[in-house]
């Protein structure tokens, strides 16, 4: 069985498994021969050029499993006769630990600190801080729950919200009542046709002044426009590992927007992810090739 995976260290993780050829693509230079022989395809973390195009190519795939836990871009260009299966827990540890930084950055403006550490200055002054405030956690899946497991030695009031209701989870419908008492919102919702743009004027309008607005979810989430113009205003805050556009254009105004702090899509890109990957792709192959039921199997709207 023909399988083109993302990395070496994947590739290396699956050597153990017979009948499997397995061609490393990390979705870069020169195409590997023979794309109308993948049955299986582990795509790279950043997505490759033209990935729809490839998998109107790969006419013999069966499976995509994904490293990432966004599918979005391979979910509208899926055959039925293929699977999806997203890389579910890989990245909790890390994009948790990255929220929880970022929000601590910005909070107690690390990156005024930095930047006054640069220039050589010694530039005292109060700053906010997390303990006694309110998290908002809009789309509490795996990596909410890791957050909050994170955040329970901070003394914060946690929120959660997701898709639907259920125990103490609130509906996506009571954001709007739960928006103006939280100090720090994160994102961590799927990239789908119901969250795109969620966070619009209106969304932003709703949270409290000089709350802090943390996107580890997709830059598709928020409306940059209306993001900039609150942040210009000095009335948010915001951490951003992703952003829309992505990458960010040189020239973007979100670069030099007061009360922001950016990190290039790297809340995952941690060695956890990695060993956590190896491991995923390891056991979802070894089920697929004795034909035992998948994980994480996309389904729905997600
Ligand atoms: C990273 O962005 C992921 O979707 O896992």
């Amino acid at each position: 069985m023909k399988i083109w995976v993302a990395t070496e260290d994947i590739a290396d993780g699956l050597a153990g498994l017979p009948g499997l050829e397995c061609v490393v693509y990390d979705g870069t230079g020169p195409l590997p021969a023979g794309i109308d022989e993948v049955e299986v395809w582990v795509p790279p973390l950043v997505p490759a050029a033209d990935t729809p195009g490839l998998m109107a190519r790969m006419s013999a795939l069966r499976l995509i499993q994904t490293v990432t836990a966004g599918v979005d871009p391979y979910r509208p260009y899926l055959a039925d006769h293929v699977t999806l299966c997203n890389a579910r827990g890989v990245h909790d540890a890390g994009t948790a630990e990255w929220a929880v930084g970022a929000m601590i950055a910005v909070l107690r403006d690390f990156p005024e600190f930095a930047a006054a550490q640069a220039r050589g200055t010694w530039a005292r002054h109060y700053t906010g801080v997390l303990a006694d405030s309110t998290v908002l956690i809009v789309g509490y899946g795996s990596i909410g729950e890791a957050l909050e497991r994170r955040l329970s030695g901070f003394e914060v009031e946690i929120v959660r919200v997701a898709r639907t209701a259920r125990g103490d989870v609130h509906g996506q419908d009571e954001l709007p009542d739960l928006l103006p008492d939280a100090d720090v919102v994160v994102l961590l919702v799927p990239a789908t046709a119901d969250t795109a743009g969620m966070v619009d004027a209106r969304f932003l309008a709703r949270m409290k002044d000089g709350a802090v607005l943390v996107n580890a979810a997709r830059g598709s989430v928020v409306d940059t426009d209306a993001l900039l113009a609150e942040l210009q205003k000095e009335r948010l805050r915001a951490a951003l590992d992703v952003t829309a556009p992505e990458p960010l254009p040189r020239d973007h105004p979100l670069w030099t927007a007061p009360g922001v702090f950016i990190t290039p899509h790297v809340a995952g890109s941690t060695p956890a992810s990695v060993r956590r990957t190896r491991k995923l792709i390891h056991d979802q192959i070894a089920r697929y090739m004795s034909g035992e039921p998948l994980k994480n199997v996309i389904t729905g709207l997600y």
